[in-house]
């Protein structure tokens, strides 16, 4: 038997402008719901990977990417971890969890199961 995921409202959509990250708990996962310049919606687990900063406090927006400003890690709307250098040479990290994420009547909603395809919302 299939059942199907739940979802829950975490913030207003208009509340997470492009650049905008704002803090919110899927059930007992504390995550962000952020927004790329591009105006794509992210709903992503709000701590690092890498020693465990609050990407709430410690991110920041860039393009189509959240940085952790702790260390320089940052990750794209699909949850790929990268560190860039200053010469713009990227290398693989630790990937983060990104939840399915939805807007309905101007609500975002997220369900902990990971989303169908790379697809994300406006
Ligand atoms: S804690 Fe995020 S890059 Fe180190």
């Amino acid at each position: 038997m299939t059942t199907e995921p739940s979802w829950t409202p975490l913030v207003t959509a208009a509340a997470v402008e492009p650049g905008g990250i704002v803090d919110a708990e899927l059930g007992d996962i504390d995550v962000v719901v952020w927004r790329a310049a591009t105006g794509r919606l992210c709903v992503m687990d709000a701590r690092c990977p890498h020693q465990w900063s609050h990407l709430g406090a410690e991110g920041v927006v860039d393009g189509d990417e959240i940085v952790c400003c702790a260390h320089g890690w940052r990750f794209e709307l699909d949850g790929s971890g990268w560190k860039q250098n200053m010469a713009g040479r990227r290398d693989r990290k630790s990937d983060i969890d990104v939840f399915a994420c939805d807007v309905r009547d101007g609500t975002v909603w997220a369900t902990a199961a990971p989303p169908a395809t790379s697809e994300h919302h406006d």
